[in-house]
């Protein structure tokens, strides 16, 4: 697959159906609904819950679509679009293309190599990958394997300034571009797939790598001077089968492994951690000063669905704004996000950049994000499908498709670049 993504759309196809005269058929299933399907198939009860579920009802999710179905691209004819670019630049750097990938945790649940797999893929194709905190890989593992390719860091602000002074040190010096502060999970939302099975995989020390991995949070492992309320982690749990399979996960998940850790109390120390630190719902506006005191990286809001909150991040020295609603993992009954974004984007008035995401299941989708006001636009659950149905190659499949289906969907509508997707070119159904 090509980097340049230059007339990507025709040259996917070109390998899809010469592909298909051999017999072989792409690794992964080009239709949304097919690709999740295939990954339900491939993944655990558990791993489907966390990764397709959402808050309540779910409604949120549906109005994510929803919102897509509302606006309908009006295309422009005999405009020459033999050569079409689809690059944007986004903090001083030129990107191939307007697509990033969201920032998605614990995808050891998925796929055995997890964001280490994500993290080849988005070099591979010069999409930015942006590292969860919730990570199942260390973010300098996979800063390694990205080399020069652009990678950000998504951070969770926990009950600790120091841990989140240390990450941010961290995703400086392993070459992250830009810092995304994710502001929509202060809490956990409440998931009723999860709930149902009793699961949280954190509880399992999954989805902790940049913790377990973190200096400050190493040192600060067995100290117990955060001040929390009783939470998860002081609960008792039982003694039987499935506490000791727990116990074990958590050993085998700490770094060093399960043999290593048999007899340490750092696994379950690590996870108690964790659970008490974790988010902050207490932060401020005013908070955000310390973190711009810990980094010169573009810092971008992520969660941001007001225009009143758009105005308040630019005039705090935000440097970007993520308009996301979480997937609808959040809050059910959400205002959907592509719903919120052309009033963010009025309220930002091109001062910075404002990306979308939430809902996005292909090409066309990112053509109307675009012409709704986003800047750039990110990828989520679809990765994690490819991810789950074929690994490195499933990911790298699913990105080469939507880029694929927004450069056909781009010229055919008219545009030869990105600059030239407007308001005009979607109208409400
Ligand atoms: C997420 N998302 C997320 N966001 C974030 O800032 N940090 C994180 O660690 C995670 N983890 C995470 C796990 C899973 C399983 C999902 C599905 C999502 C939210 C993510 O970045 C993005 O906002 C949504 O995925 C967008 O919705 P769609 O398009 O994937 O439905």
């Amino acid at each position: 697959m090509s980097s340049d993504h230059a007339d990507t759309g025709r040259q996917r196809q070109q390998t899809i159906y010469v592909a298909g005269v051999g017999g072989h058929r792409p690794a992964v299933p080009v239709a949304p609904a097919g690709l999740e399907q295939a990954a339900q198939g491939a993944m655990s009860t558990e791993a489907w819950a966390y990764v397709a579920g959402g808050a309540g009802r779910e409604s949120t999710m549906d109005a994510n679509r929803a919102a897509f179905e509302k606006w309908r691209i009006v295309p422009r004819v005999l405009r020459d679009v033999e050569k079409r670019d689809l690059s944007v630049e986004l903090f001083g750097r030129r990107l191939p293309s307007p697509l990033l990938l969201c920032p998605i945790g614990v995808l050891e649940m998925v796929h055995r190599e997890a964001d280490l797999a994500v993290a080849k893929a988005a070099a591979a194709l010069q999409v930015p990958y942006i590292f969860s905190n919730q990570a199942s890989v260390p973010m300098e593992t996979c800063a390694a394997a990205m080399g020069d390719a652009p990678h950000w860091f998504q951070l969770y602000w926990s009950r600790s300034n120091e841990l989140v002074a240390s990450l941010v040190k961290r995703a400086e010096a392993c070459g992250c571009s830009a810092i995304v502060l994710t502001l929509d999970t202060t809490m956990l939302g409440w998931r009723p797939r999860d709930l149902d099975l009793g699961s949280l995989p954190f509880i399992k020390g999954q989805g902790i790598a940049q913790y377990t991995s973190d200096p400050v949070f190493r040192r600060e492992l067995n100290e117990n001077a955060l001040g929390t309320t009783r939470s998860t982690s002081d609960a008792k749990l039982p003694l039987n089968l499935l506490a000791i399979a727990t116990a074990l996960a958590q050993k085998a998940n700490y770094p060093g492994g399960l043999l290593k850790n048999l007899a340490s109390g750092d696994p379950r120390a690590a996870v108690r951690r964790f659970l008490m630190t974790y988010s902050r719902p207490s932060l401020q506006w005013d908070d955000l000063k310390f973190l711009r005191q810990q980094t010169k990286l573009p810092i971008l809001l992520k969660g941001v669905l007001h225009p009143d909150d758009a105005r308040k991040a630019i005039e705090s020295g935000i440097d970007g704004l993520v308009v996301s609603n979480h997937g609808g993992r959040q809050i059910d009954g959400e205002i959907a996000s592509l719903d919120a974004l052309p009033a963010v984007a009025e309220a930002v008035n091109g001062k910075i950049p404002v990306l979308f995401d939430s809902g996005v299941r292909g090409g066309a989708d990112v053509f109307k994000a675009l012409a709704l006001g986003a800047t750039a636009v990110c990828l989520g659950r679809p990765y994690v499908y490819g991810l789950a149905v074929a690994g490195q190659r499933g990911v790298e499949e699913v990105i080469g498709n939507v880029l694929a289906e927004f450069d056909l969907t781009l010229g055919l509508a008219g545009c030869t670049g990105v600059a030239e997707v407007e308001s005009g070119s979607v109208v409400r159904a």
